[in-house]
Formats: structure tokens, sequence, C-alpha cells
């Protein structure tokens, strides 16, 4: 918590990367005019509160430093997507960054960006099957499935009590290559558990293929959940924790428990991202907690990476050094499948009713009037 504060204090004291002090590893001398370079952002849909807040910010701070941004949104499918990049290619735009829908689709476009020097970001989600990315700017996945796992582990007080409880999983997207990391994060961490038999899974689905959420959409984790209730959950049987992937199906799960769950306890509920209606289930009691990643720090690292690479040198490891906030420089976890890709990777945490004011420290949230409910800042 003490590295969350860090951050934060970072922020709040307006620590731009510049006011550090510090520079990147880029040269004081390259020569660049942001003013004729082009950034294509493609973002993978504006039906999930996250990306239009990433598309936002991320558009912001390129125009702010003067560079142009074309930003693109793929209504989340793939198809409409790869013609959205290959658009950006065809206008010549000097950096892609591309938060992909399915990391897999775009590798034969991504090579000819590749021949024409196009240099490619991969944002949030990793890219599969090409040689071009360059580098991947993101949060540690695994450690976000891996915190929900915990969190449900001490609640449940699973080293302490006997049990046995009932646990559910809720995937994101068969084509994120997040969401499997997510998934396999608060798996592991529950898996001797579940093997011991102390949680029970009583639909029999513990595969990530077996429990994804088409397109992470609220509606489809929904009638998953309710199918679920009705088939293993009858007359009262309680269902103790349901390790949702992230806010979105956390919202259609807490819609399928009102609707459709009759056992006497509120399920624990987990999540990610801070979606406002979530934020509001906590405090109503209805979600327990959420994984938090900053958006302000993701789209710093990701403008100082991109920055670099636009003034013609390499980030590396030495940008870490330059960033206020906890990034790290991995080059051994990521493999898209043709090589590992250079990662800055930052940390998430936990958002619960307790600490929900961490939210408003990092300026992106504010109090409602009634000082109960938070909203993002718009
Ligand atoms: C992101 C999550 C988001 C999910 C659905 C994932 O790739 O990392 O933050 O909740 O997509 O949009």
């Amino acid at each position: 918590m003490k590295k969350v504060i860090a951050t934060i204090t970072a922020l709040v004291m307006g620590g731009s990367l510049a006011a550090c002090g510090k520079t990147s590893s880029s040269s004081e001398s390259a020569v660049s005019n942001p003013g004729d370079k082009t950034i294509g952002i493609a973002m993978p849909a504006q039906n999930l509160e996250r990306w239009n807040s990433d598309g936002e910010f991320l558009k912001n701070k390129f125009e702010e430093a003067g560079y142009n941004v074309i930003l693109t949104y793929s209504d989340n499918n793939a198809t409409k997507q790869n013609n959205d990049v290959i658009g950006l290619i065809s206008k010549d735009v000097d950096l892609l960054l591309i938060a992909a829908v399915d990391g897999k689709e775009l590798s034969k476009t991504l090579d000819d960006a590749k021949a024409k020097n196009i240099p490619v970001v991969s944002y949030d989600r990793l890219i599969m099957g090409t040689e071009a990315i360059t580098y991947y700017v993101s949060f540690d996945n695994a450690t976000v499935g891996k915190l929900q796992g915990e969190y449900i582990k001490e609640q449940l007080q699973l080293d302490d009590t006997s049990g046995p409880y009932n646990i559910e999983f809720v995937g994101g997207d068969l084509a994120d290559n997040n969401a499997r990391y997510f998934f396999n994060g608060a798996y592991d961490t529950l898996v001797n558990y579940i093997d011991s038999g102390k949680l029970n899974v009583r639909s029999g689905k513990t595969t990530f293929e077996q429990v994804a959420t088409t397109d992470w959409l609220p509606e489809n984790a929904k009638k998953d959940m309710e199918k679920n209730l009705n088939a293993n959950y009858p007359s009262g049987t309680q269902l103790d924790a349901v390790i949702c992937s992230n806010d979105s199906t956390a919202l259609g799960v807490t819609q399928a428990i009102d609707s459709t769950y009759n056992g006497s306890n509120q399920p624990i509920i987990t999540g990610q991202d801070g979606d406002e209606e979530n934020l509001r289930n906590i405090v109503d009691g209805k979600q327990a907690m959420t994984v938090y990643k900053n958006l302000n720090d993701l789209t710093l690292v990701t403008f100082e990476v991109c920055k670099t690479i636009l003034e013609g040198n390499v980030p590396a490891a030495g940008l870490v050094d330059s960033l206020p906030m906890e990034v790290t420089y991995d080059t051994g976890s990521y493999n898209n499948g043709k090589k590992y890709v250079q990662s800055y990777l930052l940390v998430p945490y936990v958002i619960t009713k307790d600490n929900l004011q961490l939210l408003v420290e990092t300026d992106l949230y504010k109090w409602n009037d009634d000082g109960k409910y938070l909203s993002k800042v718009k």
C-alpha cells in the first residue's frame, strides 16, 4: 500500500515526468517535432466503460504534447479493428498504439506495419502471433487474478475454517489474451483449496474455456450465471463466492444474484476496473471488491514509451527510473508466440468499501454530493 500511496502522491503533486527532473533514456539532442507526427490509436469498444477512459486519456495526453492523433473504436469486432488498423497504416501514421479485440487477428496486418517501419505498441492486451510488436504496456495481469483469489481466501478464512464453501468462476472473453492471465492468477491461488474439497465448484466449470464470457458483456455474464444458479444452486443452496474477472462481468453476476439466487447470504463478488456502477454496488454491499488499475499511470507510461520511440530512441530498462510510479521492465514474461515482448508492467491494487478514498486521491474520481457514491471526473 505504501507504494500505491507513493504513486498517488507523485501524481497529486503534479508529478509529471518532466517535473521529476529526470529524463528517459531518450537523448536530449533528439530532433523531433511532435506536430509532424501522428499516432494511430485503436481501442476495442466504447460500450465497456474503461476503453472510453483509456481512449480519451491517451488522445488528450498526446495532443497536449503537440502530436496528432487518430483514435478508432471497433465495437468489439476483430474484423472491424483489423480494417481500422489497415486504414491507419494507409494514412502513414508514425506509431500504432493498439488494445486488441482479438490478439491473434491483427498479426498479418501488423506484419505490413513492420514492413513499413511503423512501430507498434501493444496496449493493455498483448497482441499475439507477430514480430511487429515493439513494446507492451500493461498491468501485471496475473497479479490482478491473484489479488482476487487472495481476497476470497482471506474473506472465507480458508486457512482457519473448515468450510466447505461454494465458489464459481466467471472469466473474460476467450479472444482477449489478458482474460486467461486473470483466470489463471485467481485459479492458481485457490486450486489447493479446490483440490482438498474446502472449495466446491458445483458447476464443475474449472477451466478458462468453460467460464469465458463472450465479449466481456454484462448481459452474457448474467445469462451464464442464471443458468448456473438454476442448474446447481437449488432450494437455497449457498453460493459463497464468485470470482469475476472484471467489473462488467461482475455487474452481470450481481444482476443474476438479484434475479435468480435464493440462498440466504450475499456471495462475495470480485471485479476489476473501478467502473462507476460497480463502485456503487461496492458501497451497497452487492460487490465486495474491485482490482483497480490506475489509468492515469498507464497513460503516462504509454506516452513516455511512445514519445521515446518517436524521438528515435530506445526506451528499454532505463525508462522506468524516470517514472514516478512503480513499474517493472520485463523481458521474460509475455511471449506472443513469436517472441518475448519487452513489457512495462504497472501494479494493480485492491479497492473495497473501506478504501474508496484512494480512488479520489488518484484525481480520477470524486465523491458525489451525497458523500456516499463516487463518480469519475470527466
Ligand atoms: C482489460 C480489463 C477490462 C476487460 C474488458 C481487459 O483486457 O485488461 O481491464 O475489464 O478487458 O474490457
